[in-house]
């Protein structure tokens, strides 16, 4: 068993029942829950907003992982770190030169910093940005919807933020993580996964969080 930080997604879970299907992933060993928030604008779907965050923290015991997949990310960390997120994940390519203010605005509220990048940027234009950061988010899918096909390529980024990384950086992938690969992505040197359909679309969500280990 690999020390990883497992972090369900959300957006693959039953809305109508967020609380019970919240709990069930924290029974099962979830370490963390991962929140999808999209604004229509940086991908092409809406989902989750401050208010919905704000009332899974009232009845989550694990911490927050909220990926922020929107544009202008610097609006909307005081409300999100507000609303009860213990990490904030904002993307790259909506920040450009506005990454260390953005990262040091996540951090005056006391929340955890996380980079994304997506299929198509390469790991090289985030290096720089490494010694600030908590996490990296690898993309190994378009973001924007539940359920996609893994690229293997975009795992092939993790061997070149691990290199650079400090020893402490989280390096997490999310995007069409199942148990092969998730192996794929371990063995390259992520630890942290976030996945979706592989554990809620599962008959056996307790096998399917184990299975990622
Ligand atoms: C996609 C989201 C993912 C998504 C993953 O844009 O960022 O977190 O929920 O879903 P699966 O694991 O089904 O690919
Ligand atoms: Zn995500």
């Amino acid at each position: 068993m690999k020390n990883i930080i497992i972090s369900p997604s959300i957006l693959s879970a039953d809305f109508a029942n967020l609380e019970r299907d919240i709990k069930t992933v924290e029974k099962y060993g979830a370490d963390w829950l991962h929140i999808d928030v999209m604004d229509g604008h940086f991908v092409p779907n809406i989902t989750i907003g401050v208010p919905v965050v704000k009332s899974i923290k009232a009845v989550a015991s694990i911490p927050l992982d909220v990926h922020l997949m929107i544009e202008n990310p610097e609006k909307y960390i005081e409300p999100f770190a507000k609303a009860g997120a213990s990490i904030l994940t904002f993307h790259y390519e909506a920040a450009e030169d506005k990454v260390e203010e953005i990262v040091k605005l996540i951090k005056s509220f006391g929340v955890k910093a996380g980079l994304s990048i997506k299929p198509k940027t390469p790991p090289e234009s985030i290096l720089k940005y490494m010694p600030v950061l908590d996490m990296v988010l690898v993309m190994t899918v378009e973001p924007g919807f539940g359920g996609q096909k893994f690229m293997p390529d975009c795992a092939k980024k993790i061997p070149v933020i691990k290199k650079h990384a400090p020893e402490n950086l989280i390096i997490q992938v999310d995007g069409g993580i199942n148990e092969e690969t998730a192996g794929v992505c371990t063995d390259y040197g992520a630890n942290s996964l976030v996945a979706g359909n592989y554990i809620y679309k599962s008959a056996d969500i307790k096998s399917a969080i184990e299975s990622l280990r």
